[in-house]
Formats: C-alpha cells, structure tokens, sequence
C-alpha cells in the first residue's frame, strides 16, 4: 500500500480547478469533491507520457480502458465484466443523461431518492423527464430505501429510477438484499434502473459493496450502470466515463446512442482511467486508508469540540454529512458559516427538499485542514 497524504494549503492554492477557483483566499474551501491528493504515479506517467508525444488527438476505440475496468471489478469486487457489454461516454453525467435518452421519451417520469447528489436532478431536467422523489428513510442517520413507496412509485408509471448506488450525500451504501429487492420490483413492474457507481472505488469495506449488475440476475435484466475513475482517482477534468450493460435488450437501446457519445470523451481521461483501474491499486489502498482515519478524526473532532453535530461516519469516500439543526445557525447553516467562519460547505438544500439543516463536508484533505474547518464552525456559533 502506498501512502498518501494531502499536498500542503499553499500547494493546493495554486490549483485551477473549481474548488480552489471559487471563492476569495480567506475561504477554506470544502464543497466540491475533488481530493486534495496527489494523483497516482502510474497516472501521472501515462499523461506524461502522452504529452511529451504531442499524444493530443481525439479518442478514438480504446479497449484497453474496458479491459483495465473489468480488471479493477474482478479484483475489487468480483464482478466479471464483458468487455463488450461496455461504452464510452464523456462522464457520468453525460452518460447518464444519453442513457436515459434512449429509456425514455419526454414527459415520463423517473424516480430518485432525496437527499442525493445534486446533479441528478439536473439530469432529470434536462431530458424533460417527470422527477419523482421517493426519500430515503432515515433513522437516527441510518439511511435505507424505502422500497414499499418505491414500489407504489414503480407501480404508478415510473420508468427509470437513478439509483446513487453508494449514496451521496449520506455516505450509505445499500445492502445487497436491498438491492436484490429492488431489481425483483423494477423487473415486475417494468423499470430501468441506471446505477452511478462513481464512489465504488472509495468503500472502507469492500464486502459491504455489490455492484448493481452483481445483485441478481433480475438486477443484470434491469440494470445499466454508469461509472468512472473521477472520483475514486480524482481525475474529474479528464472527462471519461463507462456505461456497462448485461442485458442484451437494453444494449439493443443504448446502441441507438449518438457515436458522439463516445468521441466527446477526452483521450487523457481514456489513458488516465486506464492506468487508474489497470495499475493504481495501491495508491487507491493508500487512499481509502487515509480517508478511513480522516472519517475518524471528524468523530473525535465533533465529541470534543461540537458534540452537537450529529454525524454518522460515511461507508465510503470522503462526504460526511453532517446534522447541523441543534447548532441553531439559521435558515441555511452553509451560509452563516461561509459568512462568519469563512469555510465553504455544500448546504444540506442542494440534495432535496427538508434537508436545509445539513451541510456536505469534504474531508479528501490534510488533518490540518479538517481540523481548521471544525474551528471555523466553531467561530460561526
Ligand atoms: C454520485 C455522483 N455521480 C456523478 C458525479 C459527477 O461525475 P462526472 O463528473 O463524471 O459527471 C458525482 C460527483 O461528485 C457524484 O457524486
């Protein structure tokens, strides 16, 4: 395992990506997420590589990065992947968004679980779909589906359900028989179910973790899955994502996508998630374990400075949502404490209704920098 740590605040500063683009210097910043790591060597060396050739064209058949994919899920999951069941597309988003393209038409409806990762309901959006929100059940910060509204949903009309599949933001990751109960209702009642499985890479416990397409063969029936290396390798401007199939009829659909689909993906992003999932394991090792303390030290950190933040450690990644409604800091806690203790937080509104008291913290970062926030909290009560 190699280790790895957070490049230091006046390093990161330097960087021109969106998190440290978006506010004033005084402002530490920890919404977006992108990770404050170094990235992987053998990523580093293949875009070297390619730049010192001038390698800068377009993406054109790229095997290998399927090959490299299917390598990663066999080791990491014991998923066997074909590697002809598999497409490009530029990312998740995009992905995503041309996927539901060839499901369905204008006006049907798709369903999500609230609260989620905010872009989804921009994807819903922009295909001109009905949303239909069935929320997660939540007790006492134990997130779970709620497969008897869901399935009144299903039974009602639903076409697609986007499942966040682990969770973001509540940090969850679904349990298998779950999920093999819910590919048993979408099959039932005619449903597709698209699976982002972007933070798949980053669970602390690879057991708790089964690929939607891994469930059950009613999930391989219903199921596309929509992945990439963005998050797990932090390679999110590269621009290149995976759509995988089993089944032959919903391949049949997603055929019909525009080839642009595939050729507006970048040919770094290729490389770099070639190299990601083929020879980066022990970076990413490396990284899951550095997270796994930094998921701890936020415990310690809430019991002896703000014991009031309720916080359950998140099963993967580095999202720790976080209930802020004792601290009593107003309509939208994110922007007092941006106001007063200068710390950029993605607010709990972005992912749904009736969660405004919740605010996002990255913790991709130094244990400096975590512990900084918590202060800056502290300076906002
Ligand atoms: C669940 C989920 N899906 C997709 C994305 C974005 O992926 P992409 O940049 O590949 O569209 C994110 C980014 O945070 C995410 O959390």
């Amino acid at each position: 395992m190699t280790e790895v740590h957070a490049l230091p605040l006046h390093e990161l500063r330097k960087r021109k990506s969106v998190k440290w683009r978006q506010f004033p210097s005084d402002v530490l910043p920890l919404p977006v997420a992108e990770m404050d790591f170094p990235i992987a060597e053998p990523i580093k060396s293949a875009l070297h590589d390619m730049v010192d050739r001038s390698d800068t064209g377009y993406l054109g058949p790229f095997p290998e990065m399927f090959e490299a994919f299917a390598h990663f899920s066999q080791l990491r999951w014991k998923w066997s992947v074909d590697v002809s069941h598999m497409r490009i597309a530029t990312d998740v988003g995009v992905g995503t968004v041309e996927v539901l393209r060839t499901l369905i038409g204008r006006g049907e409806k798709v369903m999500l679980n609230s609260p989620v990762y905010d872009n989804m309901w921009r994807w819903v959006a922009e295909v001109e779909a009905t949303l239909v929100d069935v929320p997660l059940t939540n007790e006492n910060g134990e997130y779970s589906l709620d497969l008897n509204n869901i399935e009144r949903e299903y039974r009602d009309g639903v076409k697609v359900h986007i499942l966040c599949h682990p969770h973001n933001p509540v940090g969850a990751i679904f349990t298998s028989d779950s999920l093999s109960q819910l590919a048993s209702l979408a099959k039932r009642y005619g449903v597709h179910i698209i699976s982002d499985e972007i933070h798949g890479p980053l669970v602390f416990e690879r057991r708790d973790f089964t690929p939607f397409l891994a469930v059950s063969d009613d999930a391989k029936d219903v199921g596309v899955t929509v992945t990439s290396a963005s998050k797990g390798f932090n390679l999110a401007g590269l621009k290149c994502a995976v759509i995988v199939t089993s089944s032959a009829a919903i391949r049949e659909k997603i055929n019909s996508m525009p080839i642009s689909v595939a050729f507006r993906a970048s040919l770094f992003g290729a490389v770099a998630a070639t190299a990601a999932f083929r020879d980066s394991d022990s970076w990413l090792d490396g990284v899951v374990s550095t997270l796994n303390q930094n998921r701890e030290l936020i415990r310690n950190l809430i019991d002896t400075k703000i014991p009031a933040i309720k916080y359950r450690a998140p099963d993967f990644g580095y999202l720790a949502w976080l209930d802020l409604s004792a601290l009593q800091l107003g309509d939208d806690p994110a922007k007092t404490i941006l106001e007063r203790g200068k710390l950029a937080l993605n607010g709990g509104h972005m992912y749904g209704p009736r969660n405004a008291q919740y605010v996002r913290m990255n913790f991709g970062t130094s244990p400096e920098i975590i512990t900084e926030a918590f202060d800056r909290i502290m300076k906002s009560l």
